[in-house]
């Protein structure tokens, strides 16, 4: 089988959520881990919550709120690195086989997308920061449906934008309810499991689970 497009979930998949706290962890002080593992959970439970209640707010800020909830909850966190943060987080490191992974699919002729829950703005800082903009064909925001994965709108501006059937997508994402959104809506799913995580959602299973984007290029 060969597809149409391969794309990818930004944060967690192809940007490391933690980099930025990891980038500052001077600043931040030794509860950085603890900051940074708050600040990821409530920034998705932001995103679902304000979808289920319609009360959108882009995921730049839920991303701020969020920071600020993980630093009132850790008040050992050192709270003057709050901006520096914000700043690592607009530019985010990739994962290191990312850049490789998407170069051998461009040079195999494959599109290539992003599909994600962050801004238009935040996405494009996170892409060009890292030279992704010359190896993507496009950027998916769900800002312009004003709701979050895994409203099933958010998978389909894909196959609506390249006009293709939802299996002729590879969709990849370390997020494993993404990945649940994304089998239900019938793209071919690779879980990228970085970290060893038990797996759930058994009723809407990944088609391949990997531990990096690595072996990608490998599937059939
Ligand atoms: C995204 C979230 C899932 O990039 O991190 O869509």
């Amino acid at each position: 089988m060969s597809y149409s497009a391969y794309v990818f979930d930004a944060y967690g998949t192809l940007f490391d959520v933690h980099a930025a706290v990891r980038r500052h962890a001077e600043a931040v002080g030794p509860d950085g881990p603890l900051l940074s593992d708050i600040w990821r959970t409530k920034q998705l439970e932001y995103s679902w919550v304000r979808s289920l209640m319609g009360r959108y707010k882009d995921f730049w800020q839920l991303t701020e709120d969020a920071l600020d909830y993980a630093f009132d909850k850790v008040p050992g966190a050192d709270r003057s690195s709050r901006e520096q943060l914000l700043d690592a987080y607009r530019r985010l490191d990739t994962y290191p086989e990312v850049v490789r992974v998407l170069r051998a699919l461009k040079d195999r002729g494959m599109r290539l997308a992003v599909l994600s829950n962050g801004s238009p703005e935040m996405l494009a800082s996170a892409v060009a920061s890292n030279g992704l903009d010359t190896l993507l064909d496009d950027v998916f925001s769900v800002d312009e449906l004003r709701t979050y994965k895994t409203d099933e709108r958010v998978y389909e501006m894909v196959t609506t934008r390249y006009r293709i059937f939802p299996e002729a997508v590879s969709f990849q994402s370390s997020n494993r309810f993404d990945v649940a959104g994304a089998s239900a809506y019938g793209f071919r799913t690779v879980w990228i499991n970085r970290s060893g995580l038990p797996d759930e959602y058994k009723d809407l299973p990944p088609a391949a689970v990997l531990n990096s984007l690595d072996g990608v290029l490998a599937l059939a």
